[in-house]
């Protein structure tokens, strides 16, 4: 009875955003996004973080595999961006991420973390590390959770 669970998996993709570069504008599309794909989310037991760096965006989604698939179709439709191209589909062991949808952009405050994990010359050339975007998401859930004060939560 123990390996009850169903399979997770987690899907790694890239594209190239649509959506304008007047920051105002941006802001509330990036909003009506974030609301929409959390409530989505949520409903689909999905946990996702989206990586926002110049007009390059980078999610990682997990959850069971029919949600993935279900939600990477969507995704993939929405004209906000285009170029939508998979760098990793695999299984998990478990989940990385904790909430439904969390974005963050490049600022900089967190500009030394995008530098170090050398992932916007990769984007450029077209051929991002699932490796590189992993660890730069991973390290970017930790310092807002250290902001927020929970960081004790998930050592
Ligand atoms: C960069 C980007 C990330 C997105 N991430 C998600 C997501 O994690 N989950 C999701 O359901 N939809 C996501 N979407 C898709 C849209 O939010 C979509 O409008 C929403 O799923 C509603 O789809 P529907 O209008 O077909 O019901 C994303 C879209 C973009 C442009």
């Amino acid at each position: 009875m123990k390996n009850k669970r169903t399979s997770l998996v987690h899907l790694i993709y890239f594209s190239r955003l649509t959506i304008s570069n007047e920051p105002a504008l941006r802001a509330k599309q990036i909003g009506d996004i974030t609301r929409q794909a959390q409530k989505k989310n949520e409903f689909a037991v999905i946990t996702s973080f989206l990586i926002i760096d110049q007009n390059f965006a980078i999610q990682v989604v997990e959850g069971e595999r029919q949600s993935v698939n279900e939600t990477f179709q969507r995704i993939a439709a929405d004209s906000r961006h285009r170029d939508v191209q998979i760098v990793e589909w695999r299984e998990i062991a478990k989940r990385e991420f904790v909430s439904s949808f969390t974005t963050v952009s490049r600022t900089a405050a967190n500009e030394p973390h995008f530098a170090k994990s050398g992932l916007l010359p990769m984007l450029q050339r077209g051929t991002p590390k699932s490796s590189a975007i992993h660890g730069l998401a991973v390290t970017l859930q930790a310092e807002s959770m250290a902001k927020q004060g929970i960081d004790h939560l998930f050592v």
